[in-house]
């Protein structure tokens, strides 16, 4: 019952190769310094790439970029085909059209269950004005509708 916004985390890996994942786990954490956080799934396919990288981009998603939530969470594909981004700090991925991006120091990672905390230090961010949000409720995918 929890609403969140819907993110997509990217990096670019040691090997060159981009690395990217859906995540609702962000949030805020700290303004002075500038800090955030997410988690990702112990056995997840970026979980290399990430944890070792020194940085990587939150994505926040805007609402028109539904599919590529959808296509960031699937198994097996090319994710990265025809999506247009720019390099970010670290070489990370700052995807074009996003609401706005975080890019941040990989600056600490906490292991809790089966996911590993990341807090990531925010070295620069981004925003689109007037940009609707992708919001995430109940398994299904919303946009803002005030009250
Ligand atoms: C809306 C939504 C939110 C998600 N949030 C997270 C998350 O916060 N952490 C996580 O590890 N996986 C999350 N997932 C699942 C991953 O996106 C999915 O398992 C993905 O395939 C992992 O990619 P990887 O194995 O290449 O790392 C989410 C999926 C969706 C659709």
């Amino acid at each position: 019952m929890f609403a969140t916004g819907v993110t997509i985390v990217t990096a670019r890996a040691a090997d060159g190769s981009l690395v990217g994942l859906t995540a609702n786990s962000f949030n805020s954490v700290s303004l002075d310094p500038p800090l955030v956080l997410w988690s990702l799934a112990r056995g997840a396919g970026s979980m290399p790439a990430l944890s070792t990288g020194s940085h990587y981009a939150v994505n926040i998603l805007a609402a028109s970029q539904k599919e590529l939530a959808r296509r960031f969470a699937t198994k097996d594909i090319d994710r990265w085909s025809d999506v247009a981004f720019t390099e970010g700090l670290g070489g990370a991925p700052v995807l074009a059209g996003a609401a706005a991006s975080f890019e941040c120091f990989n600056r600490s990672r906490y292991d809790e269950g089966d996911h590993v905390i990341f807090v990531g230090e925010v070295e620069r961010c981004t925003h689109a004005i007037g940009a609707s949000p992708l919001l995430f409720h109940g398994g299904r995918f919303y946009t803002e509708h005030p009250l």
